[in-house]
């Protein structure tokens, strides 16, 4: 266990789902990474916070949607390891958990800046990091949902965890994994960790932001890159992408997402409509095409919300980004 991440995570047998679909189907509990603020961010995170503090960063400025989880899980950790965070927002359509998360953020970090596009938000990251540097300080940028193929190795030793926990516990090889796509880096880290640890059967992601986004060759190159910086040669396993889970796009409710929510729901697991609900609408739709060993990841954090929101009402600036 390292000071950041709390794991192994539990590996729990979902039996109310597994019922409902016919074969079985287990959740790696990573909602539980931190007892602060948890999910996948945090596994990203600590090997983006261990180099930052190795190479003498002051300020990790990062970006993302209004309600990003990657956004608010940085500003908990980093400053916690005595980090100054500020972060640049696009907007994002609005929700009671995207509008908890703003707060919570808004409350966690130093400054955010509301922009209306990614690279808007970039420009704003570099005028910051310009800044920074004029008054001697070391500023790091981190790219959207910690990405990068340091960020991403944080999953490849999560698939070792997984792969140490299953044979502790005498449990077969599930035949497929199955995680949110959003930045790209779960699903890269997890597939660099299924070539390296020659378990777990195929990886699938479900895409949850449009396919310009994230192409599936842009996670081939990121799962290649997290092999070469832990000086593996093994061939990244095949790219799976359930296509069928976004709906109208990125954030907009769907269907089957509130039909999996409410599957879910029934095992204690509460996901969100905008990553892991479409994720578990996906692993049905497999499931029930092809019944077989599941293991959905559960990415998003299971930890209270209310500890980290502070009195204030979000400013005008922030609040206009909810749209
Ligand atoms: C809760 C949750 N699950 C899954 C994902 C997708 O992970 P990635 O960005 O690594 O593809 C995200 C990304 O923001 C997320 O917030």
């Amino acid at each position: 266990m390292s000071n950041l991440i709390v794991n192994p995570t539990p590996l729990m047998f979902a039996e109310e789902v597994s019922r409902a679909l016919g074969c079985e189907v287990w959740i790696k509990r990573d909602d539980q990474t931190h007892p602060r603020y948890g999910g996948n961010k945090v596994r990203k995170l600590v090997p983006l916070l261990a180099s930052a503090c190795a190479h003498g960063v002051s300020d990790v400025l990062t970006l993302g949607a209004a309600g990003s989880h990657h956004v608010l899980a940085t500003a908990v950790h980093a400053t916690a390891m005595g980090l100054r965070v500020e972060a640049a927002l696009v907007p994002q359509a609005p929700s009671p958990h995207v509008e908890a998360m703003l707060r919570a953020s808004a409350t966690q970090a130093a400054a955010l800046h509301a922009c209306t596009t990614f690279p808007g938000a970039l420009l704003t990251l570099g005028l910051r990091s310009l800044a920074l540097r004029a008054r001697g300080r070391r500023p790091l940028i981190v790219p959207v949902g910690g990405s990068t193929p340091l960020g991403a190795s944080g999953y490849l030793d999560a698939q070792v965890e997984l792969a140490a926990q299953l044979s502790a516990a005498g449990l077969p090889s599930p035949d497929v994994q199955v995680c949110a796509l959003g930045s790209g880096g779960t699903l890269a880290g997890l597939l660099a960790g299924r070539a390296v640890t020659g378990v777990g059967g195929e990886v699938w992601g479900v895409r949850v932001t449009p396919p310009f986004a994230v192409p599936a060759l842009r996670v081939r190159s990121l799962a290649r890159a997290v092999l070469r910086l832990r000086g593996s040669s093994a061939p990244v396993p095949t790219v799976r992408i359930y296509e069928g889970a976004l709906g109208e796009g990125y954030g907009r409710p769907t269907d089957d997402a509130r039909r999996a929510r409410e599957l879910f729901a029934r095992d204690g697991v509460t996901l969100d409509d905008t990553y892991t609900a479409k994720a578990a609408a996906g692993l049905i739709a497999l499931a029930r095409r092809r019944p077989r060993r599941y293991l959905f990841w559960h990415t998003l954090s299971s930890a209270p919300l209310d500890p980290l929101l502070g009195p204030a009402a979000l400013p005008p600036a922030l609040r206009a980004l909810l749209r």
